[in-house]
C-alpha cells in the first residue's frame, strides 16, 4: 500500500520520489525502503510508541513499580520523554546518511509521541507529587531549578506540538516551519540541563553523561552540515 503523501510534512515529502522510482536492482536498502514506506509501517510505529506507557500501566497495576511507585511513573515517563526526544532528532541525520528517505515519514509521529509522554511526565508529577494545587506547583517551578528546567522543555514543546499538523503547516508555509522546528534542538539542551540538575543532587552523572554526547554528535552533525554548505556556495 502507498502512503498518502498528500498531508506529508516538507521532510515526508522527499520520501515521495523513491515512490515512482522503477524496481531496478533490489538492493538491501531499497527492501528497508520499500518497508519504511509499506501501509502497516506506521500503524506498527504507533503500537510501539504506546508499548512503553503500556508497560508502565501494567507496573503501576500489578503493584511492580517498586517501594515508591509515584516516582517510578515521574522518573520512567520522564526518561521515555528524554528517548524520544532523542529518536525524534536522530530520525534527520539517520535519514541523510542512510539514504532512506522514506525515515522521515515517521518524524512526526514520534515528535507528537514525545510530547504525549512529555505531558503524561507533568500529569504525573503534578498529581502524584503535587496534588494537582496549581499554586504549589507554580512554587515549586519558581523554587527548584531543575523543575524550571523542566517546565520550560515542556512548554517550548507546545508551539511545536501545536504547529505538527497540515493546517498550520499550510499556515505558516515551509521555510517558516522548519525555522520553527529547529529550536528542537535548544528544546533538547534544557531537557538535558534538567536532568543534569537532577542528578546532580544525587552524584549519578553516568546516564546524562550519555545523553550529553549523543547530543554533542547530533548537534555536531548539523553544524558541520551548515558549514559544509556555507563553504559550497
Ligand atoms: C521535555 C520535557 C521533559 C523531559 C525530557 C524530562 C525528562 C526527565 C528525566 C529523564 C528525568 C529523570 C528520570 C530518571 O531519573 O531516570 C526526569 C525527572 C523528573 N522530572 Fe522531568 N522532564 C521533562 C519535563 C518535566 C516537567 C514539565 C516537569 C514538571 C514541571 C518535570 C519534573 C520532573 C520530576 C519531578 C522528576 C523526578 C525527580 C525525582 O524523582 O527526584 N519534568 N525528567
Amino acid at each position: 500500500m502507498r502512503p498518502d503523501l498528500t498531508t506529508a510534512l516538507p521532510d515526508e515529502r522527499r520520501a515521495a520520489p523513491s515512490l515512482s522510482r522503477p524496481p531496478g536492482k533490489r538492493t538491501a536498502r531499497s527492501l528497508i525502503q520499500q518497508a519504511l514506506l509499506h501501509g502497516a509501517a506506521k500503524p506498527l510505529l504507533f503500537i510501539a510508541c504506546l508499548l512503553p506507557l503500556a508497560w508502565l500501566v501494567y507496573g503501576a497495576a500489578a503493584g511492580q513499580l517498586g517501594a515508591n511507585p509515584a516516582e517510578a511513573l515521574i522518573r520512567r515517563l520522564g526518561d521515555w520523554t528524554l528517548r524520544g526526544l532523542w529518536l525524534t532528532l536522530t530520525v534527520t541525520p539517520l535519514r541523510e546518511l542512510t539514504g532512506l528517505a522514506a525515515l522521515a515519514r515517521f518524524r512526526r509521529m514520534l515528535g507528537l509521541f514525545t510530547f504525549g509522554y512529555a505531558c503524561l511526565h507533568l500529569l504525573a508529577y503534578g498529581w502524584l507529587d503535587m496534588g494537582l494545587d496549581f499554586g504549589d506547583i507554580a512554587r515549586d517551578i519558581a523554587k527548584r531549578p531543575f523543575i524550571l528546567m523542566g517546565f520550560t522543555a515542556w512548554a517550548l514543546l507546545l508551539p511545536l506540538a501545536a504547529t505538527s499538523f497540515n493546517q498550520a503547516i499550510r499556515r505558516l508555509g515551509a521555510r517558516r516551519w522548519q525555522l520553527l522546528h529547529r529550536a528542537v534542538y535548544a528544546i533538547a539542551i534544557v531537557a538535558l540541563l534538567h536532568f543534569i540538575w537532577m542528578r546532580a543532587g544525587k552524584h549519578n552523572f553516568a546516564e546524562p553523561a550519555v545523553y550529553g554526547a549523543l547530543l554533542a554528535v547530533l548537534l555536531g552533525w548539523r553544524l558541520a552540515k551548515r558549514l559544509a554548505s556555507r563553504l559550497r556556495r
